[in-house]
């Protein structure tokens, strides 16, 4: 019987391990190590998004970035998640036209953007993106932390608009580019995007660059995996299930084998 209890103990120290440390790093681990971590919310066994940093961050979208980035996997309707209401989203979407069609005559025609509807992307194509952006593609917005997960996701979206600044001297500047300190090869053909107060967020809060660049790389990390939360749960109740499971599991094969002698 003696020898048998530490083997319990270690089942029960594995599985506390594993909730508490090993899984929360997985996410981490990708991260480069120029980028500073920043303290979000969302990360780590309990975390969850800030609604309203989240509210902030598509205001940064809708009213700075989307004049040249689109975000074509989200619906206007998904903005429900982070607290609008119908009528506000309504009332977002109608702002923008999309063309639809065709209609009996068989003509494409325009009509203001519903809930239903996918974001609204500022080109037409590809083509007249670039165009409009010496040459270089602003990318589609919707994965994009996943997608730069490899250089620190959330982190380097942060780390990007507030790594713009003047060149050093020795360095050779391609005319229309901008430096910066961390994209590869550190010019960069999207112009600093954020100017201190250059938009007044709705809930009062100053619009600082680092607030504006905090709020919507965290919008976009909600973009990119907008189920982090319930996984989250749903993960966190397999872990307590499993370790109850097995304790209950070991006090009744402890039963069944104490008539064993
Ligand atoms: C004036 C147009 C413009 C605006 C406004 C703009 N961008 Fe960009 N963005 C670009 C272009 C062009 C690129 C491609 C840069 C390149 O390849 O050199 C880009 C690239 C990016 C990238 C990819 C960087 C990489 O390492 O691959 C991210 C992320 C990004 N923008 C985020 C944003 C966010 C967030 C905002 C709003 C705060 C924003 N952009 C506003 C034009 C813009």
């Amino acid at each position: 019987m003696m020898k048998r209890k530490p083997l319990f103990l270690y089942s029960l120290l594995c599985s506390l391990l594993w909730a508490c440390v090993l899984a929360p790093s997985l996410s981490l681990a990708a991260e480069q190590a120029t980028v500073a971590k920043q303290p979000w919310s969302f990360r780590g066994i309990f975390g969850s998004f800030d609604k309203a940093s989240l509210r902030r961050g598509y205001e940064v979208y809708d009213q700075v970035c989307a004049s040249c980035h689109s975000l074509r996997f989200l619906h206007y309707r998904d903005l429900e998640t982070l607290g609008y209401s119908r009528a506000q989203i309504a009332a977002l979407a109608a702002r923008l036209e999309v063309e639809d069609g065709p209609n009996d005559e068989g003509e494409m025609f325009s009509r203001a953007a519903l809930p239903s509807d996918r974001f609204v992307a500022p080109f037409a194509n590809d083509e007249a993106a670039r165009t409009a952006n010496l040459g270089a593609l602003p990318p589609d917005l919707s994965l994009i932390v996943a997608q730069l997960a490899g250089k620190g996701g959330a982190d380097f979206i942060y780390a990007l608009l507030t790594g713009y600044s003047e060149p050093p001297e020795s360095f050779e500047l391609t005319p229309g580019l901008s430096y910066n300190k961390v994209f590869k090869g550190n010019a960069i053909a999207m112009p600093a995007p954020l100017f201190e107060d250059m938009i007044a967020y709705s809930d009062g809060e100053k619009a600082s660059v680092e607030r504006m660049a905090r709020d919507v790389a965290q919008f976009l990390a909600w973009a990119s995996d907008p189920s982090l939360e319930q996984r989250k749960r749903i993960g966190l109740r397999v872990v307590i299930f499993l370790t109850l499971f097995f304790v209950v599991a070991f006090l009744y094969k402890r039963r069944v084998w104490a008539r064993v002698r």
